[in-house]
């Protein structure tokens, strides 16, 4: 008997419940007419006189520790609602905390909204892509060295899939499908086999823009860019256009705005020139046109293409490269209030 006592004793300690209804069950198990408490207590009549009074009180301390129980685990049920679930409802859910957008959104929309204005539409390509649209269509021939000016990962090779290197595969995807006049921005990532430091990243970010009708001369070219960097850093802004070689632009330029950190006096940014480089740009060779079934009788265009991340840094003096793509949202807050 006071063997049966024990083990029905620590058989309640033990007691765990995942839902109220376990509750009421455990209490006809142990308490009602017909539970094991019960039927010890029919069973006391056989118990001989002198143990009577030990098993009398063994069964008085079993039958209230089991009573104990059973209304300790109503109460935990009754407070928290789920006691043995991890979802804790008393938590209070304000204030929500809002997420902030990223430095590089901000300022590619900023980009692309100055364009829009121009009457430039989005156009957008795939990451990965042939080496026709990178490439071949671009003008660059199958050994020039010009290829050898980005260093690019290859998924595959026979025919050569890559990592695009640059948005300026957008531009042949959107002339090859469509008819001028042609006037898009296509902002999007770029990869490049690079070793990753402050300065430079595998992966990037670019804006591309592409104008396409009769008679497109340099003399747009320049008042288009002219009009981006006034609307992106400032009225006072100056620009200065620099001779240079892209295979798909002739001829080609990169352009150089005062500096705005120090407007133009020189500072360590500017490595005291007063100038920055931003972007690379040209009037569109006539052979992508060809390439693209445009006739370059008819048509001539301009294109232009910039990092996503020289201009954030100029706006923004981010010194590393790598936290754009870190996640640290103490970075990230900081920029709460840039949009
Ligand atoms: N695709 C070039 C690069 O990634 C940038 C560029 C230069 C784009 C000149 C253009 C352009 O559209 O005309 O270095």
């Amino acid at each position: 008997m006071i063997e049966k006592i024990e083990a029905l004793l620590s058989e309640i300690k033990q007691l765990t419940v995942s839902a109220p209804e376990e509750i009421e069950t455990a209490r006809i198990k142990y308490l009602s007419k017909k539970g094991s408490i019960s039927s010890l207590m029919d069973d006391f009549r056989t118990v001989p006189a002198e143990q009577k009074r030990e098993v009398g009180m063994r069964l008085n301390e079993l039958k209230q520790k089991a009573t104990e129980k059973i209304e300790l685990l109503k109460k935990q049920f009754e407070n928290s609602g789920a006691a043995n679930s991890d979802i804790d409802l008393s938590r209070t859910a304000y204030p929500i905390p809002l997420g902030t957008r990223h430095p590089l959104s901000i300022v590619k929309e900023e980009i692309c909204d100055i364009f829009k204005r121009l009457g430039f539409s989005i156009a957008e390509g795939p990451e990965v892509e042939d080496d026709w649209h990178v490439f071949s269509s671009l003008n660059f021939a199958d050994d020039h060295p010009a290829r050898d000016m980005q260093d690019t990962f290859f998924i595959q090779s026979d025919p050569q899939i890559v990592l695009r290197t640059h948005t300026s595969s957008v531009q042949t995807r959107v002339m090859e499908k469509s008819d001028p006049p042609i006037r898009i921005i296509c902002p999007g990532r770029v990869y490049r086999n690079e070793a990753i430091s402050y300065r430079a990243h595998c992966f990037f970010h670019q804006v591309e823009a592409l104008y396409i009708d009769k008679d497109v001369s340099f003399a747009d070219l320049k008042q288009a860019l002219l009009f981006f960097a006034r609307e992106m850093f400032g009225e006072q802004t100056k620009i200065r256009l620099r001779p240079s070689y892209f295979p798909f632009t002739e001829p080609s330029a990169e352009m150089d705005i005062s500096c705005n950190i120090c407007g133009g006096k020189g500072c360590p940014f500017c490595k005291h020139t007063g100038w920055v480089e931003i972007l690379g740009c040209g009037m569109v060779d006539p052979n992508v046109l060809e390439n693209c079934g445009i006739d370059s009788k008819i048509y001539s265009g301009y294109a232009l293409g910039m990092g996503i991340e020289r201009i954030t840094n100029l706006k923004y003096q981010v010194k590393d490269l790598r936290m754009f793509s870190e996640n640290d949202v103490r970075f990230l807050e900081q920029f709460q209030s840039a949009h």
